[in-house]
């Protein structure tokens, strides 16, 4: 099978084009980072006026790229969900537009599940890798997500939550910290960089919710606790200082991150832990996960990083799967904020009953 997949839900104009076996025929991102970084974050109406705007050309771009017409697709995949609804819609219209000329198959595809799945895709330019087995646990770190899952297999029902973040997600921390030093937006790859050469011994921040014990993550009191450094401290310029308060706040994140993932994939007997996300690209969290999980006789499996941040390959994949099950959602298909997945966590504060 060859599919187009199409990705609207954030900030990202995604198309691209995957056969069966994960192939990347083509994989076009038109990224708006410089569209909201002025604001530090993400524009809602912003987002949907420049996926209108962009999302025909990249269309066409992703095909010809691929070296495909839009007759020889079998079937087209689009992110409906979660997302912010006017700039999942973009996606959705410009999709049941082309599948109702082109009289092809359209399947909707949770944003999340794409990510998890990310791993499956094999890009030309990447080094080859052997792709991970069913079961296997995955950690799932983005700007909207945080959560550990099992996977059992490549649909919804065989995808369970094994606990989420009860506020902040890793990569939303990244991003408030990041605007609250000045570091601009996004946050991750700026703070990635300037951690490298810092002491993460240098600032004593807090731990974020590192019991053991808990699969569920919380990063606002972190980011809390960065805010009242700054507010004591002032706010480091490009010095040493900078480094070590950035370098400290990730050892936090990634640290508490592997240790949960690790002991996820310990507690339910599988050797293979999946990263997935944009906080994925993270350096450390790479280095860390590896080197603690192999500790543990679990190897550790990460896509390379073009699959990780928001990308149309995995949607493609992801929509792949359902298609080759004959599945089609012509007629059904609608966009909604939440994911798919059930919840295990709740968010929000108060007493938790949820434990392992
Ligand atoms: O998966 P993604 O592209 O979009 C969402 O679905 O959210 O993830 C974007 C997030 C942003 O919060 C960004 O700061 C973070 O991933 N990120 C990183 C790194 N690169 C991107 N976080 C930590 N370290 C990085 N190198
Ligand atoms: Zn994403």
């Amino acid at each position: 099978m060859i599919v187009l997949g199409i990705e609207t839900s954030c900030d990202e104009t995604g198309a691209a084009v995957v056969t069966s076996d994960g192939s990347v025929k083509s994989d076009v991102v038109q990224s708006q980072v410089k569209l909201h970084a002025p604001y530090g974050g993400v524009v809602p109406e912003l987002a949907s006026r420049d996926h209108l705007r962009n999302v025909r050309p990249v269309l066409a771009q992703a095909l010809e790229q691929a070296g495909v017409t839009a007759a020889e697709l079998d079937g087209i995949a689009v992110t409906c969900r979660p997302g912010l609804t006017g700039a999942l819609l973009v996606g959705v219209q410009a999709a049941r537009g082309l599948a109702w000329s082109l009289k092809k198959p359209l399947v909707g595809v949770d944003h999340l599940v794409g990510h998890l799945l990310s791993v499956f895709l094999r890009f030309p330019t990447a080094a080859s890798f052997e792709p991970p087995a069913y079961p296997f646990v995955a950690l799932l770190a983005s700007g909207g997500h945080t959560a550990l899952y099992r996977v059992d297999g490549p649909s919804t029902a065989q995808i369970h939550e094994l606990g989420a973040t009860r506020d902040d997600a890793a990569g939303e921390a990244f991003d408030k910290v990041a605007k609250l030093l000045g570091l601009g937006y996004p946050g991750g790859p700026v703070i990635d960089k300037l951690a490298k050469e810092g002491n993460p011994e240098g600032v004593d921040l807090i731990w974020p919710m590192r019991r053991r014990g808990s699969l569920e993550f919380s990063f606002s009191g972190l980011k809390t606790d960065v805010m009242r450094w700054v507010e004591k401290n002032g706010r480091p310029g490009n010095d040493q200082l900078l480094r070590d308060l950035c370098a400290a706040f990730q050892r936090r994140v990634v640290d508490t991150l592997v240790d949960k993932a690790v002991f996820a994939a310990t507690q339910h007997g599988v050797r293979e832990l999946v990263l997935a996300g944009g906080v994925a690209a993270n350096r450390e969290l790479r280095e860390r996960s590896a080197m603690r999980a192999s500790e543990n006789g679990i190897r550790v499996v990460v896509p390379p990083f073009r699959a990780c941040t928001d990308n149309a390959a995995m949607i493609a994949y992801a929509g792949l799967q359902r298609l080759e099950a004959g599945e089609n959602d012509e007629l059904v298909l609608e966009t909604s904020p939440e994911s798919s997945l059930p919840r295990l966590t709740r968010k929000g504060r108060g007493q938790r009953v949820a434990r392992v």
